[in-house]
């Protein structure tokens, strides 16, 4: 019997989840992703993942490269469906419980917000970043859209650094100032979820910090899944831990469980060598 056989391990939906996923009950859920798979023409990516990711949390969403952690984001607000080869089995279920099951693109691109790696301001104005998805999604209000987007900015702390300059170019701005107004343009539309995808990478520390004490703060009223190689931002912001794993295929799902526990206590030899990197 080899070691890792050895561990306790559930078999779920014939994937290969290391330990018990954590209880979450149907009115904490945000997303229920059922025996997805994902592929890529002929090339699997993901395969056999079912969670339930839990609402007004930061689950971080964590393994090596290449294990399918992108794709599997952009699956949560149907980015996916914008890939011409990209298939998709399985379910992902969004806020069941109120009444947006699936959902269409529109009431998912105003529910979830998305932050990615690198800063990508639309090359237009700070005000009219900002202003663009709110007329986008039939906000015309004047006063709204400003009091809209001086909140948005208040919120990433970059109303005072800004707000003399609201006409300037968004690309005229640092990189770690790009990523928080783009951040405000994610939090403009008041979506329910924020997705992102690596987000700090290329910040500095300070920056970085930024960023994280935001994640920290926005979890109180909305639901964070968090693509991470950092295992110590991880540990800083994250409740839960799903940590997914490829041995050159697809990727799996191998741990998936609160923070604390999942760093403390790995259930397989998989995550207690991913986490000795730190
Ligand atoms: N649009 C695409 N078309 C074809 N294959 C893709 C596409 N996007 C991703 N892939 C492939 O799917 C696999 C998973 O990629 P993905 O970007 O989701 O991994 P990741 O875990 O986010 O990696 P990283 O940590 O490097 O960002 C990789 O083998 C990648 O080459
Ligand atoms: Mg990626």
């Amino acid at each position: 019997m080899t070691a890792l056989a050895q561990q306790p391990f559930t078999r779920h939906h014939g994937g290969m989840l290391f330990r018990a996923p954590p209880e979450v009950r149907d009115q904490e859920c945000c997303f229920e992703i059922s025996n997805l798979d994902i592929s890529y023409g002929a090339r699997k990516v993901i395969e056999n993942t079912s969670l339930r990711i839990p609402h007004n949390a930061v689950t971080a969403i964590m393994g090596p490269s290449g294990c399918g952690k992108s794709t599997f984001l952009c699956s949560l607000n149907r980015l996916t469906d914008l890939e011409l080869d990209c298939r998709i089995t399985g379910d992902v279920i969004f806020q069941k419980d109120c009444g947006s099951v699936k959902g269409s693109p529109v009431v998912l691109g105003r529910q979830i917000g998305m932050l990615f790696q690198k800063p990508n301001p639309f090359p237009f104005s700070i005000w009219r970043n900002l202003e663009f998805p709110l007329r986008q999604h039939g906000v015309t209000d004047k006063a709204v859209i400003a009091q809209a987007i001086e909140q948005a900015l208040t919120d990433v702390g970059l109303w005072a650094e800004v707000k003399d300059k609201l006409k300037v170019s968004a690309l005229s701005l640092s990189g770690g100032q790009q990523q928080r107004l783009c951040l405000a343009r994610a939090l403009v539309l008041k979506p329910s979820v924020l997705l992102m995808d690596e987000p700090c990478s290329a910040l500095d520390p300070i920056s970085t910090q930024k960023i994280e004490a935001l994640i920290k703060e926005l979890a109180k009223r909305i639901t964070i899944v968090l693509v991470t190689h950092n295992i110590a931002q991880a540990r800083r912001v994250a409740d839960y831990i799903a940590l997914f794993w490829h041995d050159g295929s697809a990727g799996r799902l191998i741990e998936h469980g609160r923070a604390s526990e999942v760093f403390e206590a790995p259930s397989s030899d998989f995550a207690r060598m991913y986490f000795a990197f730190e």
